[in-house]
C-alpha cells in the first residue's frame, strides 16, 4: 500500500469535543500545505537536488510525492530534511501505475498541468471526494494547449490525460478565483516553448509566482489598469534546485485561533505561521471582529513572511466580510462560521460560490452542521448568515470527507453549552495529522467517541 492511500476506504473514527476553558501554551503548526505540494512538484523538474525542511507530512502532499515519485523523481527523507532528486533538463518519465491523489484537489490538478507539456498518458485517481469535483476547470485550459483527456464522467476522476507532442503555449484569463487553476496553466508553460500567460483579474495565493521565481523560472508580473495580473512564463528554461523552508500553514493554525478567541481565560500563541497577504483574510476578519489577536517575532524566511501569533480570549461581534475578500480566506469560512457561531449580532459572509466545489459543497454542509448544533444562520446560494449566540451543541455533523468540517465543529464543541461530535476524523489526516495532540496540549477535551 502506498502512502496515498491511507485515507480511502477506512473505518470511520468518530470524535467528541467538550467545553473546557483557558487553553493555553505554545505550538507550532505542520508546514504549509499550498508551499509543500509546490516545492516537491518544482524539485521534481529542477536540475540537482531540493532540500525541503518543514515539508508538510500530511497524506495529501504525500500522495503528490508518490506521484512526483511516479513521474521519475527521487525524494526520500532523512533525519529531518526531504531530498528531491529531478531526472534532470525538466525531463519526466512515463509513469506505469495511475497516480492516486487520495482527497488532494491540489496536487492532482497543479500534476495535470504539470504533465501537459509531455507526450504521454497519464491516469489519475483519487477518493469519492475528489472523484466528485470539477476538474473541467483545470483541463479546459489545458486541451488549448493540446491534452487529450478521457473520462468516463463530465472531466471527473478517474480520468486519464495525454500531452500533445508539440503543445501549444496559451494566454488565458481566469475564470473563477482559482489558484490550482492558474498555477496548472503556469506549470504547463515551463515544458512548452513559448510564453504562457495567465491573467488572473481577482489575486489568490501567489506561491506558485514567488517560488518560480526562485527555481530561477524565466518569470515575468505585471498589473494591467483595471487591475488584473498578468503572469507570463518562458517554457523549457532550466529551474535549479532549491533550499526550501515551509512556514507554518495559517489554515491550519486558525483552528487554534478560533479556539483561543472562544474558549474562556485562554491564551495561546502559534508560533511560525506563515503570513502571505495572500491567505491572511481570516486574520484580517477576526480583527474586525474585535479579536485580541497579536502578532510578534515578524520575519521573513524563504521569501516569505512569518510570524507568532497570540491569541486571547474575546467577545467578538459580527461583521459582513466582503466577497473580494474570499481568496485569501477560501479555505477558512467553515471555522469562521464556527467562531461567528459565538459572537454578538450577525456574520455575513459573501461570495462564497467556491465553497461548493470544495473537499465537499462546504457552504451546504456547514451551514447543516451549525443548524444542528443550534445555531441560527441562513445558507444563501453564495453567502452565509450566522446569527450567534451561546451555542447548544450536542449533535453529531456529518463531515463528508472534508477535513477542514471536522475540524471546526471539533472546535465548536470546546465552548458550546453540550459536546459536539463528529461522524469521521481520519481526513483530518490528509492537511493535519497533528491537530488531535496539539489541541490536547493546549487543554482541549477531545476524545473518540
Ligand atoms: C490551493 C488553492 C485553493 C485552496 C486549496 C489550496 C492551492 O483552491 O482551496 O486548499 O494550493 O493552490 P482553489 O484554487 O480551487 O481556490
Amino acid at each position: 500500500m502506498t502512502m496515498a492511500q491511507h485515507s480511502h476506504n477506512h473505518p470511520p473514527v468518530p470524535m467528541t469535543s467538550i467545553a473546557c476553558t483557558g487553553l493555553s501554551g505554545k505550538i507550532s503548526v505542520p508546514g504549509d500545505k499550498s508551499i509543500s505540494h509546490r516545492s516537491l512538484i518544482l524539485g521534481a523538474i529542477a536540475d540537482g537536488q531540493t532540500t525541503i525542511q518543514g515539508l508538510l507530512e500530511a497524506d495529501d502532499v504525500m500522495a503528490t510525492a508518490s506521484a512526483m515519485r511516479g513521474l521519475g523523481a527521487n525524494i526520500v527523507k532523512q533525519e529531518n530534511t526531504w531530498f528531491v532528486d529531478g531526472l534532470g533538463n525538466g525531463a519526466l518519465l512515463e509513469p506505469t501505475e495511475p497516480l492516486d491523489f487520495g482527497n488532494a484537489g491540489t496536487g492532482s490538478r497543479l500534476t495535470m498541468g504539470l504533465v501537459t507539456g509531455y507526450d504521454f498518458p497519464v491516469k489519475f485517481i483519487g477518493d469519492a471526494s475528489l472523484s466528485s469535483r470539477p476538474m473541467g476547470r483545470v483541463l479546459n485550459p489545458l486541451r488549448e494547449s493540446g491534452l487529450q483527456v478521457e473520462s468516463a464522467e463530465g472531466d471527473r476522476l478517474p480520468l486519464t490525460v495525454h500531452g500533445a507532442p508539440l503543445p501549444a503555449p496559451i494566454t488565458y484569463r481566469v475564470p473563477v478565483a482559482s489558484a490550482q487553476v492558474k498555477s496548472a496553466v503556469l506549470l504547463a508553460g515551463l515544458n512548452i516553448a513559448g510564453t504562457t500567460t495567465v491573467i488572473e483579474p481577482v489575486m489568490t495565493r501567489d506561491h506558485t509566482e514567488k517560488m518560480l521565481a526562485g527555481f530561477g523560472a524565466n518569470i515575468s508580473i505585471t498589473m494591467d489598469e483595471d487591475g488584473a495580473r498578468h503572469i507570463s512564463v518562458e517554457g523549457q528554461t532550466d529551474l535549479k534546485a532549491q533550499d526550501v523552508i515551509v512556514p507554518g500553514d495559517p489554515s491550519s493554525a486558525s483552528f487554534a485561533i478560533v479556539a483561543g478567541l472562544i474558549t474562556p481565560d485562554s491564551d495561546l500563541t502559534i508560533e511560525n505561521v506563515l503570513l502571505n497577504p495572500t491567505r491572511t483574510g481570516l486574520f484580517e476578519t477576526l480583527l474586525e471582529m474585535g479579536a485580541d489577536l497579536t502578532i510578534g517575532n515578524r520575519r521573513q524566511s524563504g521569501g516569505e513572511d512569518i510570524g507568532d501569533i497570540r491569541v486571547r480570549t474575546s467577545q467578538l461581534r459580527g461583521v459582513t466580510v466582503p466577497a473580494d475578500r474570499a481568496p485569501s480566506m477560501i479555505d477558512e469560512y467553515p471555522v469562521l462560521a464556527v467562531a461567528a457561531s459565538f459572537a454578538s449580532g450577525e456574520t455575513h459572509m459573501l461570495g462564497l460560490d467556491e465553497l461548493r466545489v470544495k473537499e465537499c459543497d462546504r457552504l451546504a454542509v456547514t451551514a447543516r452542521g451549525l443548524e444542528a448544533n443550534g445555531v441560527d444562520c441562513a445558507e444563501g446560494e453564495t453567502d452565509l448568515k450566522v446569527r450567534g449566540g451561546p451555542v447548544k451543541g450536542g449533535a453529531t455533523v456529518e463531515t463528508h470527507l472534508d477535513h477542514r468540517i471536522a475540524m471546526s465543529f471539533l472546535i465548536m464543541g470546546l465552548a458550546s453549552e453540550n459536546p459536539v461530535s463528529v461522524d469521521d476524523t481520519v481526513m483530518i489526516n490528509t492537511s493535519f495529522r497533528e491537530f488531535v495532540p496539539l489541541m490536547t496540549s493546549l487543554g482541549a477535551n477531545l476524545t473518540v467517541s
